[in-house]
């Protein structure tokens, strides 16, 4: 039976975490040049629909790393754009490929895509969700804080795929998350979680850091929204991670941020670049998390 991973919940509590646990050894063995290639003869094909510069190269790396082969395709290359349907195109691939990644815009096309497909289908960003990033963010808080559970994170900014993804994330750890966006910019899709008791919704940035263990951070303009561009960044000022912010956190607190970041807009140069910060890290341990989601549902 294949697996796919098209939200966080796809792979149980107990998954995650041995997964993370697999990264873990992953990415030591990566630091001493070991290797480990446990996908030899796999393909992946890597269907992107929108911009990236991380999941690109993360993921084709990763299955180079593993022995295994990706393929990057994109809209202007594949017939999907000239009207092949997705369910077509779902079982032509699946006769080459064993798994794919799909970056777009719609959710409910990336499902149809596993629906129709009889290998693994991995969501790589949909306008709705952000699942591996929120697993490599699980990772990078179980190295930088020990846990994965038991701390409070203050999600402050626009209410986007990443912030719909904690939430995703909320539901299967026990931590505090709060959220802190303008009214107008409220997540999608938030009513989906409306019988956690973890997840606290705030007007104020400066209300959601109090007490906060992590302050996380997305662009103010997700792709696809460059129309409300003006509009998000006059609503948005208020909730720039900047060091007055910081220092209403817990001490010690440490920044995330999924990048790509606009210093200015959504975080400060000197917070993102500052001692806090830890998202280079972060950006780092979406190869290694990776990793061990493409060996689990590869192999
Ligand atoms: N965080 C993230 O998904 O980055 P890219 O858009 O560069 O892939
Ligand atoms: N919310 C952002 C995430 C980018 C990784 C976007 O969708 O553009």
């Amino acid at each position: 039976m294949k697996k796919d991973f098209l939200k966080l919940a796809d792979l149980n509590r107990q998954e995650i975490l041995d997964l993370l646990e697999r990264t873990e050894i992953l990415k030591k063995e990566r630091l001493e040049n070991i290797p480990h290639p446990v996908l030899q003869g796999k393909s992946l094909g890597m269907i992107f629909r929108k911009n990236s510069t991380r999941t690109r190269i993360s993921f084709e790396v990763g299955m180079f790393e593993l022995g295994g082969h990706a393929l990057y395709l994109t809209d202007e290359q594949l017939q999907i754009k000239r009207g092949e349907s997705i369910e077509d195109s779902a079982r032509v691939l699946s006769r080459y490929l064993h798994g794919i990644m799909i970056r777009n815009n719609d959710f409910e096309e990336a499902r149809l895509l596993a629906e129709h497909a009889n290998i693994p289908i991995i969501n790589g960003l949909t306008d709705k969700n952000h699942p591996v990033q929120v697993l490599c963010d699980l990772f990078t808080l179980k190295e930088k804080l020990g846990r994965t559970e038991n701390f409070c994170l203050a999600y402050v900014g626009d209410g986007n795929n990443m912030t719909y993804s904690w939430m995703e994330a909320a539901e299967l750890f026990d931590f505090q998350l709060n959220i802190a966006t303008p009214p107008e910019c409220a997540t999608p899709g938030t009513e989906d979680f409306s019988h956690l008791s973890n997840v606290s919704f705030f007007s104020s940035a400066e209300e959601a850091v109090k007490g906060a263990d992590v302050i996380y951070s997305d662009v103010w303009v997700s792709m696809g929204m460059e129309a409300e561009e003006e509009k998000k960044k006059k609503l948005l000022q208020p909730f720039q991670i900047n060091q007055r912010l910081l220092d209403q956190a817990n001490p010690g607190a440490i920044v995330m941020h999924c990048l790509p970041a606009h210093r200015g807009d959504e975080i400060t140069g000197d917070v993102l670049d500052g001692p806090h910060s830890v998202v280079f890290d972060q950006a780092e341990n979406r190869l290694h998390t990776q990793k061990a989601l493409l060996e689990k549902l590869l192999s």
